[in-house]
């Protein structure tokens, strides 16, 4: 077994701190898998799991990370075998039990993917939750019958996680996207390298709006919530699909039934955490056929786990922007 060395841990004060738990095979948790982790990456929910938030990290002492790529060095189920690259999201990780913060976990075969062989390690780090959550948003679409020729996609949090990879990914398939941000000067050419056609300030959507206004979307990619969320319902076309996935803004949803009952919208929520084995699979099939890794790698940054406290702290402070991958060992 190879020898832990460096995780973060949040301590029983709910502290963040670089910790050497060699030897400690408690911090491995449960699992039929049991993985060297290579890379894990920077979330959102991580920031908060990083700064003590108890609505994440529902236990102490935790390795928080709510990613994990990694190689098998033991197997007990027959999916996987020692030495398959693998990828787990969500599933708990860096919540209810140990994450992606370390250099060896036991995790659930049940939920992990086997590495696409487009992507490194590295990359999948990279898209982490975050991309894994885009695309479980535009498959959703997908899957609910939204076409490029229906009108334009409305991405909401553009130059975050979530919603860069998904600007990214509706642009590859086709669709036209219009980008909501709070952050227009600094990060309007990302954007459009993105594919969005037009951006918006996130000022436009953030205040209460009218139950109805003109209607201009085919869809929406939301990861922001409150009043933004209601005013893209309103804004929505008839059948449109709106994802919500996010609450960058809010957890309030100030909306009203007539988007539904006039216009026969649809709200489609997504949850990575849970998501089934299939949609995963799914989700990152659709990674694997339209990311262009070359599109990812100019969006990504690499630290390594001493920059992570920091890191999460900068996130929380909105001077991130695209993804932040996080190389383990
Ligand atoms: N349901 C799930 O399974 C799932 C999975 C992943 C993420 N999420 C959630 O989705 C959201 C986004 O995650 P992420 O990883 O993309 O985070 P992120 O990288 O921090 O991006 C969030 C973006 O939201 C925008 N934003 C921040 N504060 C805002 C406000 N007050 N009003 C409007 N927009 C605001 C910012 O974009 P601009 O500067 O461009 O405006 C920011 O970059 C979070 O709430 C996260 O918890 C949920």
């Amino acid at each position: 077994m190879a020898s832990m060395t460096n995780s973060i841990v949040l301590n029983d004060n709910y502290e963040a701190e670089l910790r050497d738990i060699s030897g400690d095979d408690s911090f491995l948790g449960a699992g039929d898998l049991l993985i060297d982790v290579s890379h894990s990456s920077l979330n959102y929910k991580d920031a908060m799991a990083l700064r003590g938030d108890k609505s994440i990290a529902r236990q102490v002492p935790l390795i928080p990370g709510i990613d994990a790529v990694g190689t098998v060095v033991e197997s007990a189920s027959e999916r996987f075998s020692a030495g398959d690259s693998v990828i787990l999201n969500g599933a708990g990780l860096g919540e209810k039990r140990h994450g992606g913060y370390t250099p060896q976990l036991r995790i659930d075969a049940s939920s992990t993917i086997a590495l696409p062989s487009a992507f490194t390690a590295e990359q999948a780090g990279a898209l982490g939750t975050a991309g894994f959550t885009a695309a479980l948003s535009v498959d959703a679409l997908v899957r609910q019958g939204v076409q490029p020729e229906d009108g334009e996609i409305l991405v909401t949090g553009a130059t975050g996680g979530v919603g860069s990879v998904a600007l990214h990914l509706l642009s590859q398939l086709g669709y036209t996207t219009v980008a909501v941000t709070g952050r227009q000067d600094e990060h309007a050419e990302f954007l459009t390298k993105l594919g969005a056609s037009d951006i918006l300030d996130r000022a436009d959507l953030g205040e209460e709006g009218k139950p109805l206004q003109k209607a201009r979307w085919a869809g929406a990619v939301d990861s922001v919530g409150s009043t933004t969320l209601a005013n893209i319902l309103a804004q929505t076309k008839w059948g449109g699909v709106v994802t919500a996935c996010g609450m960058a803004q809010g957890v309030d949803l100030p909306a009203t039934v007539m988007p539904f009952i006039l216009r026969g919208v649809h709200l489609a929520g997504v949850n990575s955490v849970d998501a089934p084995l299939e949609l995963r699979q799914s989700a990152w099939d659709l990674l694997a056929e339209k990311l262009d890794a070359a599109v990812l790698d100019d969006m990504t940054t690499v630290i390594g786990l001493d920059e992570v406290i920091q890191a999460g702290s900068d996130l929380m402070d909105g001077k991130l922007s695209g993804r932040t991958a996080v190389r383990v060992r």
